[in-house]
């Protein structure tokens, strides 16, 4: 895209900074007790992990119980090269894994860097169940799941050990899709979030990205709503993303607007827009979803008790 036509792309979207428009994001004009319960999340492929979400929801049970079991359907998939199991490694060949999760009473829960692991995001809520602190890294996550049952496991399959030495031999970039990032409604009306992630693929090792990281990758505050972010976690934890869409949300935005917001804020930051991109995903307690992402491409799933979709985000760069 030509600076130009980008500028003019941002002065449209730019337009949409006033409180309290109309928003394309008004997926649900009925009554908000009618959209609960309710799951989002990053990327199309997760629609299976939202209908699991959905399941437990269905059963009774509450939304942090949903997160867990629906980011634990895409953290043991091999075939996701950017979660749990088969994500792509870092520049050492290792599988370091970064994961969050908060519910509706502001508690919140996070892993960097651990390694071995199966499921971070279990391990994410144990932290914050278990322990007086919000977030363990590296050897001290491990072995705090392995004190806590977990079992130590080989997470590098044969196509990402490939995937890596392919690019060990070329150093060429890897575009992968990214963390997933989930929020759901219980019918309690209870709001919790969770992401989990192989961060960037051949990273420097030790390399923490934003989802860990709580008000950068993850933030939910109950009476007002949630947002999950995916992409470059630098740019997000520079601007400290999902935390800014929920204050713009608080302040009046719909989900739509506080994230074209928090997007435009953080296109000012990037120097270089060659291989990176950013995209935030909304709720607001009416159940109300917002998108949007800085490049085009970003998908995210919807899930209700009448359907699973997957939608196509609005994004500022065409
Ligand atoms: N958004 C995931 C990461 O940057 O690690």
């Amino acid at each position: 895209m030509k600076r130009r036509d980008f500028v003019k792309a941002g002065a449209i979207a730019g337009g949409g900074l006033l409180l309290n428009q109309v928003s394309p994001s008004k997926l649900f004009p009925e009554s908000s007790s009618s959209t609960v319960p309710i799951v989002v999340s990053t990327w199309a492929p997760n629609l299976k992990s939202n209908a699991r979400a959905m399941e437990i929801l269905l059963q009774g049970k509450n939304s942090l119980d949903a997160i867990e079991e629906g980011i634990k359907i895409t953290e043991a998939d091999p075939n996701d090269t950017s979660v749990g199991y088969g994500g792509l490694p870092d520049a050492d060949g290792k599988v370091t894994l970064d994961a969050a999760i908060m519910d509706w009473g502001g508690n919140a829960g996070s892993v960097g860097c651990i390694e071995n692991i199966m499921h971070p995001i279990s391990v994410a809520r144990l932290v914050m169940e278990k322990t007086k602190h919000v977030m363990l890294v590296g050897n001290g996550a491990k072995e705090f799941a392995l004190q806590n049952g977990f079992k130590e496991e080989n997470l590098l399959t044969e196509q990402s050990r490939q995937a890596w030495l392919e690019w060990k031999e070329k150093q060429t970039k890897k575009e992968n899709h990214d963390t997933i990032g989930m929020l759901a409604i219980d019918k309690m009306k209870n709001l919790s979030g969770g992401v989990s992630t192989s961060g960037l693929a051949f990273k420097l090792h030790g390399r923490v990205g934003d989802s860990p990281i709580i008000g950068a990758g993850m933030f939910v505050d109950n009476s007002v709503g949630g947002a999950v972010s995916t992409g470059n976690g630098e740019y997000v934890m520079r601007t400290l993303g999902s935390f800014l869409v929920v204050e713009k949300m608080r302040e009046g935005f719909t989900p739509q607007k506080a994230c074209e917001f928090a997007i435009k804020r953080l296109y000012k930051s990037v120097k270089d827009f060659s291989d990176m991109n950013v995209s935030y995903l909304a709720i607001n307690k009416m159940g109300e979803i917002g998108a949007y992402s800085l490049k085009k491409g970003f998908t995210y799933c919807l899930t209700t008790q009448k359907e699973n979709k997957s939608v196509n985000s609005f994004s500022l760069m065409k």
